[in-house]
């Protein structure tokens, strides 16, 4: 779901966090069903996961039905109050992703997600090393990432003005390398490029260990 989201200005995540949920209902949004699948075997109850661009809290809500213990980012303060609402968590911070490093101290959460959230972004590698850095040993790092196939592509969508990047398989697996995780699924899947659902996005989700 990629409507009037800006990587830029953080107005337009406010603007649309009123009826992002309603919205995620109507592009048929799945992306936090299929990260929570795949992670679904390295979780128990009690686990601390922090939720990078967290927004409503949608990404979130079934690790928190699941038991976790949930915290949360985002640079959209409309969307950190829905989800405020939603008790989900009290550990929410307003937070631009784009500062270098994350606001944690090393070791401290047993998973950390990113859930529609990287195809903002060019260049991943903060989300990367601060990840594995706040990771307690063996925990997990969870994401979406649109699908490229070059290394880093980047598409101005005119309709909404909005810059979205795919990154490619080859991107991702340096940086898994470089970062020293592992990597334990991929998994490919489309979504609706528009309301009209004629055209799709290529999307991929990933499950990494720390090592
Ligand atoms: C498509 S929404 C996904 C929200 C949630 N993870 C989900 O799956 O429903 C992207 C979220 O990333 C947040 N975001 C985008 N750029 C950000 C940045 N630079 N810093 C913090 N949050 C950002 C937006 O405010 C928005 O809540």
């Amino acid at each position: 779901m990629q409507k009037g989201i800006s990587p830029e200005v953080k107005d337009s995540h406010d603007e649309y966090a009123e009826e992002y949920d309603s919205l995620a209902k109507q592009y048929e949004y799945h992306f936090q069903e299929i990260i929570f699948g795949l992670v679904f075997e390295y979780i128990d109850s009690g686990d601390k996961l922090l939720d990078l661009g967290i927004g409503t809290g949608l990404s979130s809500s079934l690790f928190k039905k699941a038991g976790l213990d949930i915290y949360g980012l985002d640079n959209s303060e409309i969307m950190l109050n829905i989800c405020r609402k939603k008790n989900i968590t009290r550990n929410l911070k307003l937070f631009d992703l784009k500062k270098g490093t994350l606001p944690y101290d090393d070791h401290l959460f047993d998973h950390v997600i990113a859930v529609g959230l990287l195809h903002f972004f060019e260049d991943l590698e903060m989300f990367f090393r601060e990840s594995h850095r706040i990771l307690k040993k063996r925990g997990t790092f969870s994401f979406t990432v649109q699908d490229s196939k070059t290394r880093i592509s980047t598409t101005f969508d005119e309709e909404y003005e909005v810059l979205f990047c795919g990154h490619s398989d080859e991107y991702i697996e340096e940086l898994i390398q470089k970062n020293n995780f592992k990597l334990l699924k991929r998994l490919k899947f489309l979504e609706f490029k528009d309301l009209s659902k004629k055209d799709y996005l290529h999307f991929k989700a990933y499950v990494l260990m720390k090592c």
